[in-house]
């Protein structure tokens, strides 16, 4: 990301209040976009909600949508989601045989369309699908649950994919363990947007948001 520009915030509402999520989304009025991880139980060990949880949030705010497809079979997701409304769908490269043609499709729909990796997956095998995806979103933390620590084998990843931006044009997503001491490295790194759970959701809400904005 160029010198002084500002990443987009994206908390995750993972770390948020479930049983109070209207206080919590007026909360988060000046978030970028509002990151929503859901997880089937399958692809990961841990299971949050769905769509109607989702379309409920819809109707409470405006602010884009970025839905955190953690879940076997993502392609059976996407029609859903677009029908509610969300802005960007990401899914994981680990979860599907076909993600050349599911980033097509989410794009077909108008949706911004991003491939993400565990930590553990190599990142070079992204370089196929990079013409075809709005975003990349790169998990510094195993999938599943908020509040981990931070992997720096994040960074091998940024600079290997930094350079491929001015040719294809697409976004980075990095998320987990994000917190103000890695945040300005991320970005220096060519981090376009920062997702954070557990940073955000304590105190006040959007100055920590902007801490992380530097
Ligand atoms: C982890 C999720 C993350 C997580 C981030 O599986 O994809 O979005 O909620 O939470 P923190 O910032 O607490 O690591
Ligand atoms: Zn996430």
């Amino acid at each position: 990301m160029a010198e002084n520009q500002k990443p987009l915030i994206a908390p995750s509402l993972l770390s948020s209040d479930f049983a109070d999520l209207k206080s919590e989304l007026k909360k988060l009025q000046t978030a970028d976009m509002l990151h929503l991880d859901i997880m089937d139980n399958h692809f990961v060990p841990n299971l949050t909600f769905g769509f109607p949880v989702i379309e409920a949030i819809r109707a409470k705010t405006k602010i884009d949508l970025d839905a955190h497809l953690m879940v076997d079979a993502p392609e059976d997701y996407i029609d859903e989601l677009a029908k509610i409304g969300v802005e960007y769908i990401s899914f994981h490269l680990e979860a599907t045989v076909h993600s050349h043609r599911l980033l097509a499709k989410i794009r077909s729909l108008k949706i911004k369309a991003g491939i993400a990796i565990n930590p553990g997956t190599a990142v070079s095998l992204l370089e196929p699908l990079l013409a075809e995806a709005d975003f990349v979103l790169l998990m510094s933390v195993n999938p599943g649950f908020g509040g981990q620590s931070f992997l720096p084998l994040v960074y091998d990843k940024l600079a290997y994919l930094a350079p491929y931006k001015p040719k294809y044009g697409f976004q980075i997503q990095v998320d987990g363990g994000v917190c103000a001491t890695n945040a300005r490295q991320l970005v220096d790194a060519g981090v376009d947007i920062l997702v954070a759970g557990s940073f955000v959701f304590r105190g006040d809400y959007s100055q920590n948001m902007d801490i992380l904005r530097g």
